[in-house]
This record gives structure tokens, sequence and C-alpha cells, in this order.
């Protein structure tokens, strides 16, 4: 079911237009100027990089790929958007959607590579990547730190706007994800993968909110594996999507794993418990809940895994104390998302103060109380990462003979989208489709 964003819109900007207000008048300041950004061009070269706009310009415009334009905020006016849009022969000039926030507020057309004047006597702050020569010529301070944390904060309780458009993300991508599938199944390369999956969710590659990753056989074992290989492999023992949409800018974040023709009979049951586990700390989602402890649940279950799959020849407290779960999953059990794929204050308290991971957990993205209005991903995994396991080769209760057999299958990562709600949490991500 498709739901009608305006009313929702109207209300995210409602709020939006009250917090800026507040925390403006809580920085004395009467406006903020936001810049979108601009692409950059290649080293001595004319062709750009892709781009995606600054994150606080997307919150109120939701358009992420609309370069070199600003936003000036200020309490009791309308928005002002200063739309990047200059007469030019070689490009299609920047147009705005059929949305509801265009109406309510004042858009000016031209050409803005420079900012805008503010309005006299306007104590503002300009935030973005801005140079610091323009922002002093503007006579304003640029990205105040203390500006820039109460923003993020203000961007880590989504509104029900941002949810539904997170739930619409998400659906798009499914669609995405199991065309991937089919194509896989039928002796895709991770190449034909990917284009499969761009096409069925109708995007093209730089309007991704991160770069898919699509790894077959031991490539699933590359967290962040960056390629698509062209020629299919010879044995389809596994697959790995992490494969992503936006919609209004907002950003859908899903992972699933699949077994192939020639997978080892081992590998369907890890991917099955490895759902399980995504399933039951989804479940424990609710505000109050430490992501830190649940962290530490993720590595309590997996161990549970290896002992019931016989990886691991101990107690399951034996796996987490020794490390060995850790060497299996080194990546956190989720993140903030937002309008970006891994949010902005993940790793501060509600005031700004430093929330560092635990030393066992470096790459845990998130270490807050969860509260309504959060929107997280899970994402436990499983991994046969030769680097991370050699560390534990000379011990004798791991039955390294599987481990081996498993190791061309690369790993499993399964990967939904949450809301917080203020009694426990929504899944945003569809159940998958037969
Ligand atoms: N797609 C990156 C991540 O799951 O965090
Ligand atoms: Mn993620
Ligand atoms: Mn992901």
């Amino acid at each position: 079911m498709t739901t009608n964003l305006d009313p929702l819109q109207g209300r995210h900007l409602d709020a939006l237009e009250r917090s800026y207000a507040e925390l403006l008048g809580r920085h004395a300041l009467d406006g903020v100027l936001i810049y979108s950004g601009r692409p950059r061009c290649h080293f001595a070269d004319d062709q750009e990089a892709s781009f995606v706009a600054y994150g606080h310009f997307v919150h109120w415009t939701g358009q992420a790929q609309l370069a070199h334009s600003w936003l000036l905020v200020r309490p009791g006016q309308a928005p002002r958007l200063y739309l990047h849009a200059p007469e030019d022969f070689w490009h299609l000039a920047a147009s705005l959607p059929e949305e509801a926030w265009v109406a309510r507020f004042e858009v000016e057309r031209g050409r803005f590579e420079t900012p805008p004047a503010l309005p006299a006597g306007c104590r503002c702050a300009v935030i973005g990547d801005v140079d610091a020569g323009q922002a002093r010529a503007l006579g304003a301070e640029l990205n105040p730190p203390a500006l820039l944390a109460a923003l993020d904060e203000g961007r880590v309780r989504k509104s029900a706007y941002e949810v539904a458009c997170i739930g619409e993300a998400n659906r798009q991508a499914l669609a995405g994800h199991a065309a991937a599938r089919r194509c896989f199944l039928d002796g895709g390369a991770e190449l034909d993968i990917q284009l499969a999956y761009l096409g069925a969710s109708r995007q093209r590659e730089s309007e991704l909110p991160y770069a898919n990753i699509v790894g077959a056989n031991a490539h699933g074992g590359v967290l962040h594996y960056q390629h698509y290989d062209r020629q299919a492999p010879g044995a389809s023992r596994s697959l790995l999507v992490d494969a992503g949409h936006r919609h209004r800018g907002y950003c859908a974040d899903i992972t699933r794993s699949w077994a192939g023709a020639d997978a080892a009979p081992a590998f369907a049951p890890l991917i099955a418990g490895v759902t399980g586990i995504k399933d039951r700390l989804a479940a424990a989602l609710a505000p109050g809940i430490d992501f830190v402890t649940l962290q530490g649940q993720m590595h309590d279950e997996l161990a549970g895994l290896l002992v019931d799959q016989g990886i691991f020849r101990g107690s399951a407290e034996a796996a987490v104390a020794s490390g060995l779960t850790r060497a299996f999953c080194p990546h956190g059990l989720g993140h903030l998302l937002g309008v970006q794929v891994h949010d902005v204050a993940g790793r501060v308290d509600a005031a700004g103060r430093p929330l560092p991971p635990p030393a066992t957990d470096p790459a845990l993205r998130l270490t807050r109380t969860l509260a309504p209005g959060m929107v997280v991903t899970i994402e436990p995994g499983f991994y046969v990462i030769p680097m991370l396991l050699a560390a534990h080769r000379g011990r004798d209760d791991v039955d390294w003979g599987l481990v081996e057999r498993l190791a061309d299958h690369g790993g499993i990562r399964i990967e939904d989208n949450l809301a917080v709600t203020a009694e426990g949490a929504h899944n945003l991500t569809p159940a998958f489709p037969d």
C-alpha cells in the first residue's frame, strides 16, 4: 500500500521549522544558510564524480542530487531555496518535483556557484561544504560545531514522514533484490545481478545510497566488496547482495544471502540461522534498549549458531570469550538510517557527548540507547575471513574442515531496516516475495 506522503511531509516541515526556531534561538542566530554542496572533478580532468547533497539540505528538501543550491532558514519566514538552475545549453536545468514542500518554500532560480547575499543585519551561520573565504565574505560563521551537533541530533528521531519514506525506499529496493536473486539462480554473473537489481528497482548507479555489494562465492566474505565480475563463476555456491534505494532522499539498506546449486550442505542452515538471529534481535528492539547490549546479544546468538552447526565444539560462552565470534563477524549489528545510509549522531548521546564503541567492537556505528523514532538496521553476519581466523588456527575446538568447506561461500549477512516505536519496533523491510 502506498501512503500519501504530502500531509505527512507538511507535518514533518512544521516540526522542522519549530525545532530550527528553538535551536537557532538557543545559538543566538537569526538564520542558517545550508549549502547543498558541489560535485568534484577528478584531478586534472573535466569529469565530475557522482554527487550527494549535504544531509541537512536533504532533511528539508529530499533532494539528494541538487548541487550548488542553498537553503536559508529563518524562524517565522518561509524557507528560501536558491535553486541553481542557470541557463545552459549543455545541461538540462534543475527542476523541482511536484511535492507539497515546494509550495511552502520561496524559490529563487539562478546561478549559485557562489552563495547568495544574506539579508542585511542577519546573524547567520552557514553550513556545508563552503569555502572559508566565501563564509567570511557573507559575514557568517562557518559550520559552528555546537550548531552542527544540535542539527545532527535533530535528525536522529525520524518523523512519521521520514519513516514512510524509508519504508517506500525499502519497497523499491525489494523489487531489485527479487530480480537479483532470480538472475543469480539463472546463472548470472555479478555484473548481470547488479544490472538486474538496478533495472528492477528503477535507478541509476549514481543515485544509490551506497555502492551495492554483489558478492558471489568467496566475494561474499569481503565486507564491502566493490567489484562486479563479468563472468559467472564455474560453481554457484552463494550470493550476498547488500543493496539499497532512495526515496525522497531517504535510504534503504537491505542485505540478503542466497545458497546456489553448488552450495555445501552446511550453508543453507547457516543462512537460516543468521536470519533467525536477525529476527530475534529485531524483536528485541524497543525504547530504552542499549544498542551496545544488543551487539553483545548478537555475539551470544552467533556463538549458539556456531555450536549448533558443529563449527565450534565448546560452550557458547567460550566462543564469545575467546574472540571467535568476532573473527566470524567483525562488523557492528547496525546503525542509524536516514538521509545518509550511516546516519549522523550514532556515537554520541542526545547532548552530543561522545559514546565510543567498546574496544571489542570498534566497527559498531550505533552506541546509543534506542528511542522512539530512531530507524536502525539490524544486520548480523557470519563470514569466513582468513586474515581474522588466522589468529585462531591453533585451536582444536573448531571444526577447521567444515570452515574450509564454507570458505568458498564467503559469508552471510541478513539486514532489515526497523523503526523504533513507543512499544517496540516496526519492520520496514517487506517480506521477500517467493
Ligand atoms: N550497506 C552498508 C551497511 O550495511 O552498513
Ligand atoms: Mn547497514
Ligand atoms: Mn547494508
